[in-house]
């Protein structure tokens, strides 16, 4: 049980819980999260290994959208795999959505690791007002290269209308660098297809694959990519890995 010592309203349905312990798992991985009397669910660790617990949720379900925020809340973990971000010279991390919280957690490791230089983020949202981190980024703006955009602009938006796929032609980086692409299961099928079709190599290609999961480690068979578990040998896959199983972005 640890107490929560913030709570940051992000955006519509989505808030940020700040904990009064540190993170012991490295990005790309997850946590169980449980509220007494009502459940657990894996959330994504969402800030850098070492540094205060920090989760980013979507009230979506019973677990989500209750007492989260208040007092004390159940953590278990950390499980799964984390993003190989130490093997490659440069990565572009693709964000969609409510996806961004392990990507956060990935781009304060590389800040503490002081190889912000070798990160690029490309995130969509809905609408600006669906961006999450708006502070966040801004700070990472001054020495990290950020691209945006959103599906639907506003009044007040003057930056890039479109979907998340349309910035991959605006990196920096070569053809050779590492891509990790997480967000909802249409806009991962669709940047992995735009990024083949530019020339990234598929097995430098890496994938989170939040499936629907019980236990969480192992166990319960809830989480099946293929003959793989999403908890144990994921969330994060290289794609050529998984690329021909049926279903693979449910
Ligand atoms: C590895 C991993 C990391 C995750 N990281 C985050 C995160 O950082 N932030 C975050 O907000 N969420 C994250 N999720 C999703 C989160 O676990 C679910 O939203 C949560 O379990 C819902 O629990 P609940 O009890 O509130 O909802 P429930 O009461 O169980 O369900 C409410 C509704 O949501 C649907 N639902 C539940 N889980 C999922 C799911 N995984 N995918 C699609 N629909 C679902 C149900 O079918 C139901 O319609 C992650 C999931 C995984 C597997
Ligand atoms: S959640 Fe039980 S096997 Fe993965």
């Amino acid at each position: 049980m640890v107490t929560v010592s913030r709570r940051i309203d992000e955006a519509p349905e989505i808030y940020t819980l700040e904990l009064g312990a540190k993170n012991e798992g490295k990005s790309g991985q997850f946590y169980m999260l449980s509220v007494q009397g009502v459940g657990e669910a894996p959330i994504s660790v969402a800030s850098g290994f070492g540094r205060n617990l920090i989760f980013t949720i979507r009230s979506i379900g019973s677990v989500t959208s209750r007492a989260m925020g208040e007092g004390r809340i159940g953590v278990r973990g950390p499980y799964g795999s984390k993003w190989p971000w130490k093997e490659y010279n440069e990565i572009v991390a693709v964000a969609g959505g409510i996806g961004i919280p392990p990507i956060r957690s990935l781009i304060e490791e590389m800040i503490d690791a002081k190889r912000e230089g070798d990160i690029e983020l490309m995130y969509g949202a809905r609408s600006p007002s669906d961006i999450v981190y708006k502070k966040e980024i801004n700070e990472w703006m001054k020495s990290v290269d950020v691209h945006l955009t959103v599906d639907r602009g506003d009044d007040r938006w003057n930056g890039k209308v479109g979907f998340v796929p349309t910035l991959l032609k605006d990196s920096h980086f070569s053809r050779k660098a590492a891509m990790f692409v997480i967000g909802p299961p249409l806009m991962m099928k669709n940047t992995v297809k735009e990024a083949v079709s530019l020339g990234y190599r598929e097995d430098r290609i890496f994938i989170s694959l939040e499936r629907r999961m019980e236990c969480g480690i192992g166990v319960c068979g809830h989480c099946n990519v293929g003959h793989r578990y999403a908890c144990e040998d994921g969330p994060i896959f290289n794609y050529s890995e998984v690329m021909t199983e049926p279903e693979l972005f449910l």
